[in-house]
């Protein structure tokens, strides 16, 4: 019926306008809905493209440009891009607010031209002593992850969103989740970051990775993962934090990580082997 069919779509679209009003960045939809309206919205006609551009105002979480719009950098381009991004981020007046008293930057690590970026939260103390991000118990886990992807660290880029150790004051061990000023003060530099590698995927690891990309949201980790997300562009990927995983040691949250990056997989093209697909199914 298309009267009702208008109807519907109308109904739909001022319902995601007025919640973008509000300042929801985006909405829940599995991955499956979300292909079968693309794929929909693919035949040519005038409601399907309105369909199109609905899904693209409720998923595509800012009107900042796409990063795929700059030039693309050669290598040696990136590399003194990062070093000079890395040089400002030394010579910044370190406020105590922001900055824990001994800390060492902790920048971020890999290949430049990689396709698939990690973001991860904030350097805990191994990775502070060692300046490198993802070194420490959590950092071991997520490199088996990448290894069972059949990659390695040298061939994807990893970075945090704060890049120095949040301050514990008052504590003798044990790291601290970043406030919401500290994401705010530090995520222009990863977005730097992610200007220069122009990444084909982002991995967000945790819920700190997916408020720094994505902003605030109502719905926690438990629902956002697994659903593909858009920064300027680029397909987000939300998935459990390492350290969560070390908590919980369950087979059903390890096979949901592997299942995320299974469809990381697939969205890069990369082959993926009956063992693989069936890693944490209990048979
Ligand atoms: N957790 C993070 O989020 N980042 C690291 O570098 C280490 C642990």
């Amino acid at each position: 019926m298309p009267g009702d069919y208008y109807q519907l779509l109308d109904a739909t679209i001022s319902h995601l306008e007025s919640l973008r009003q509000r300042g929801v960045r985006y909405v829940d939809i599995s991955s499956e809905s979300l292909s079968s309206l693309a794929k929909s919205a693919k035949q040519k006609n005038s409601a399907s493209l309105v369909a199109q551009a609905a899904i693209k105002a409720a998923t595509q979480p800012s009107n900042e440009p796409s990063i795929y719009d700059s030039p693309q950098l050669s290598c040696d381009e990136k590399e003194s891009a990062m070093a000079k991004l890395s040089e400002e981020i030394l010579s910044i007046d370190k406020s105590p607010e922001l900055l824990a008293s001994k800390a060492n930057l902790v920048f971020g690590t890999g290949k430049l031209d990689a396709e698939l970026m990690f973001i991860g939260e904030a350097p805990g103390a191994d990775e502070d002593q060692a300046g490198v991000p993802f070194v420490g118990k959590a950092g071991q886990l997520l490199t088996k992850i990448i290894n069972a992807a059949n990659l390695d660290r040298e061939t994807v880029y990893i970075a945090n969103i704060l890049k120095y150790r949040p301050d514990t004051p008052g504590q003798a061990f044990g790291n601290r989740k970043p406030r919401p000023d500290e994401i705010k003060f530090w995520f222009p530099y990863l977005r730097r970051q992610i200007e220069i590698i122009q990444p084909r995927v982002i991995v967000a690891l945790g819920a700190t990775a997916v408020e720094g990309l994505l902003g605030s949201t109502p719905t926690g980790i438990t629902r956002l993962r697994g659903n593909w997300r858009l920064y300027r562009g680029v397909p987000v990927m939300p998935t459990f934090h390492p350290s969560y995983l070390l908590r919980n040691q369950s087979w059903s949250v390890k096979r949901q990580v592997w299942e995320d990056m299974l469809q990381v997989m697939e969205r890069l093209k990369m082959p993926i082997s009956e063992k693989q697909r069936g890693y944490f199914l209990r048979s």
